[in-house]
């Protein structure tokens, strides 16, 4: 596992002329913030060695260099996600990789249904705490030297960058809500009961991913920004059917406001 990592990090090394210190995974139809960057190379995840490949719609499944904000930054246009098929060291190797590679600011993304009652269709949530509601543990097996055995997860989600994200919405006017994020293996969008019990655990919203990503990063010292689009509501008296489209549709629709967001804080990170 870690000679794959190497090797495909050392690949990527190869082919890129500067290496960023923060990189963006964009979630389900978030893709579009990828035309905000200044692309400077790219690469389809099927070229990079010991990639997976993204299967999903609205995944296009590509590695990006740009520039972002005026800073250099990597992109992963598509994720991989557990309900696919892939274990956990394939939904996370791509972190591991731009580990390797020099990250050290993460930004995470995706789609998810609010089960906050106060919440509404097209709301940004930063996300200030996650549960793992996942079967299986990115970090199972044998501890990679990244960090501790047992690492502390009280602050999964950076301060700073949060305080960040709030003062830039206050001075753009965008409305953001905050909450926790907790992942589900899906593929089946909740049933009623199963939202209410989420929102009884304390969730504010529920999805499919990120939260793998976020727990590797972690581990890896990386600091780690999130937001997830509320694409969908799992409140009890206005839950509707969710479809796919739905989810895209809405996400489309919110994308220019987190560019705003994620663009302003990686210009003011230094
Ligand atoms: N549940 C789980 N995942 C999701 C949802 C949802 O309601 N909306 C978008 N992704």
């Amino acid at each position: 596992m870690l000679a794959e990592i190497q090797q495909t990090a050392q690949w990527i090394k190869e082919r890129v002329a500067v290496l960023p210190r923060t990189a963006i995974v964009l979630g389900t139809g978030l893709g579009r913030l990828a035309a905000e960057i200044e692309v400077e190379q790219e690469f389809p995840y099927a070229d990079i060695p010991h990639f997976p490949v993204s299967t999903v719609e609205g995944h296009s499944g590509r590695l990006l260099f740009g520039r972002l904000g005026g800073k250099e930054i990597m992109a992963l246009e598509g994720r991989f996600h557990y309900y696919e098929g892939y274990d956990m060291k394939q939904v996370t190797f791509p972190v591991r990789v731009m580990y390797e590679l020099g990250i050290r600011t993460l930004f995470v993304s995706n789609a998810a249904g609010g089960v906050n009652p106060d919440f509404e269709i097209g709301d940004l949530m930063l996300i200030r705490d996650h549960i793992n509601f996942l079967p299986e543990h990115p970090l199972r097996g044998k501890n990679f030297p990244t960090g501790p055995r047992f690492p502390d997860m009280h602050e999964a989600y950076d301060h700073a960058l949060l305080e960040m994200a709030r003062t830039i919405a206050r001075e753009k006017g965008i409305r953001v809500v905050e909450g926790v994020y907790l992942a589900t293996q899906g593929p089946t969008y909740e049933t009623p009961a199963e939202y209410k019990m989420y929102r009884t655990f304390g969730a504010d919203a529920v999805g499919m991913s990120t939260v793998p990503e976020v727990i590797v990063a972690h581990h890896c010292g990386i600091r780690v920004f999130g937001v997830s689009v509320i694409t969908d509501l799992g409140v009890e008296g206005r839950i509707v059917e969710v479809s796919h489209e739905e989810v895209q549709r809405a996400a489309n629709e919110v994308q220019p406001l987190m560019a705003d967001i994620f663009r302003e804080m990686i210009r003011r990170i230094d």
